[in-house]
């Protein structure tokens, strides 16, 4: 009887010499394998909240270790302040990296370009001594803001979500990003040095004034001019030319040679398109998931991803916000942390920090350490709370809401600690802050179950304590 066909073993293969590499073809396999572990991959800095965390310090500081730095997402809605000795200077679409000398910075084409404003940083900053050229590199690959787009985000801005206005920086972020998606009616960097950019802006001009003069409800819309915008977009073009470059084949070439790179997130995870608080978002993968495709950097040359957060929370522009005080605490959060946007100049909504809300996005994001921002602001106050749950209908809930209605109807579960009554912003060791900061620090560490690399407790450089603690055991939420 012949055996079950289960325990039959397999014929044997016939030796296929062809699909055996070469000496040649080992050499270069080996030659990949020595280059990949020669390189060091990348930093990424990410907000965990909604934005403002204070990305562009720690990004300005860690820059001097590294050699190019990347913003990969997001336009001239983020704002980022970097305090450099008695200078203060306010970064939207450029690098942070920006400020210091050595460093080569890349704006790829993940980002949304107005190139207006783009022009008007880099003369901002020229004429305050600072060099902006070969040093500063645009994707052709990023998608440019016209003038329809921040037509269209005004008119839509109060028309959305349930009556309840976005909010939005109206930079004509959506807008871009939305055209983009839908491809026919999107212009790249590129397109702008092409001999078709005239018809296709006057294409577009024409699709556009009709589109955005039924969206207008205040019927003060004026049509826009393509000839106009086709003279102002070209000047700027040749203004912007020696900085345009394919910058996905740049930093694959220096990830590969094994350059260090940082990448620098714009606005905060929660604000991503896909993972925040939809509809009150912005339109990018502001989260860590956006670093490779906003970058055209795939994830294995990213090796270091730091969490930056705020000790308390904020946020501009609408949507739930559940441990927000709209009350005389949080008017004293934002006049301590002068919270009033780098962009707009709104008021930011202040609140207690949000521990069911970071420890999703620091999951989200991958990060592997915090940054600790802003703690100084607490400094004075009697008590300190954070949220390490919700109530939703009765129920309490520890993982991040995915609809934003259930969100809306979570009521915050606080724990409260001491706080301190001294100032702490001359304070440069962990070991010098006073126990009950020490504490909080170490709380917030545990609920959202990641290490403290730094913590801030003041704009300037040298107000930064470098901390490297050591991962607590991770608490449930
Ligand atoms: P970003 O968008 O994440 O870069 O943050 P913003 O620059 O919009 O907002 C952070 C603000 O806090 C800026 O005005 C910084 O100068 C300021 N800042 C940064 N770190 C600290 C800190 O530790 N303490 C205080 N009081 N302010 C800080
Ligand atoms: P940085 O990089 C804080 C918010 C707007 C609005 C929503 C959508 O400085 O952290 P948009 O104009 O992007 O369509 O607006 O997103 N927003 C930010 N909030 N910091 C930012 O950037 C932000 N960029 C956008 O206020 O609620
Ligand atoms: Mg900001």
């Amino acid at each position: 009887m012949p055996p079950p066909a289960a325990t039959c073993p397999p014929a044997p293969r016939p030796l296929n010499l062809r699909v055996w590499p070469s000496l040649d073809g080992w050499r270069v396999t080996l030659k990949a394998l020595i280059v990949e572990a020669r390189a060091v991959p990348g930093t990424c800095v990410i907000g965990l909240q909604w934005g403002d965390e204070a990305k562009g310090k720690l990004v300005d500081l860690l820059t001097l270790e590294h050699d190019i730095v990347v913003r990969y997402q997001g336009g001239a809605n983020a704002g980022h302040t970097v305090v450099v000795g008695d200078q203060k200077y306010k970064l939207s679409l450029i690098p942070s990296g920006i400020l210091t000398s050595h460093v080569q910075c890349v704006v790829t084409g993940g980002v949304v370009l107005h190139p207006p404003s783009i022009l008007a940083e880099i003369d901002g900053l020229s004429a305050r001594g600072l060099s902006v050229g070969k040093n500063l590199m645009l994707s052709d690959r990023a998608h440019v803001i016209f003038p329809w787009h921040i037509a269209e985000d005004r008119a839509l801005n109060d028309s959305t979500a349930d009556g309840e206005s976005l909010g939005t920086t109206q930079r004509g972020i959506g807008p871009c990003y939305r055209d983009k998606v839908g491809r026919s009616l999107a212009l790249r960097l590129g397109d702008l040095y092409r001999d078709t950019f005239r018809s296709r802006v006057a294409h577009i001009v024409q699709a556009k004034n009709r589109a955005i003069a039924a969206m207008d409800s205040s019927d003060t819309f004026e049509p826009l001019n393509p000839e106009e915008i086709y003279a102002e977009y070209s000047r700027c073009a040749e203004r912007l030319r020696p900085h345009v470059a394919d910058t996905t084949a740049y930093l694959l070439n220096a990830a590969e040679q094994g350059k260090r790179l940082l990448f620098e997130g714009a606005q905060g995870s929660l604000l991503d398109v896909d993972h925040g608080t939809f509809p009150f978002v912005t339109s990018s993968n502001s989260s860590g998931v956006g670093v490779p495709s906003g970058s055209g950097v795939p994830g294995k040359h990213i090796n270091r991803t730091i969490g930056v957060i705020k000790a308390y929370s904020t946020r501009v522009g609408g949507g739930p916000f559940p441990t927000e005080q709209d009350n005389p605490l949080g008017q004293l959060l934002r006049d301590r942390g002068n919270e009033y946007g780098t962009v707009t100049r709104r008021p930011r909504r202040c609140g207690w920090f949000d521990a069911v809300a970071v420890r999703y996005t620091a999951r989200l994001s991958g990060v592997d350490e915090l940054a600790i921002m802003l703690l100084d602001v607490l400094s004075t106050l009697d008590e300190v709370q954070i949220c390490t749950a919700y109530e939703i209908d009765g129920r309490r809930v520890t993982d991040f809401p995915s609809h934003v209605d259930d969100l809306r109807r979570a009521v915050p579960v606080f724990e409260s600690m001491p706080g301190w009554p001294e100032e702490i912003n001359q304070m440069r060791q962990l070991g010098d802050l006073p126990q009950a900061a020490r504490d909080y620090l170490d709380r917030l560490s545990e609920l959202i179950g990641r290490p403290v690399s730094y913590v801030s407790v003041g704009p300037e450089r040298q107000q930064t304590i470098f901390a490297q603690q050591k991962l607590k055991p991770v608490g449930a939420v």
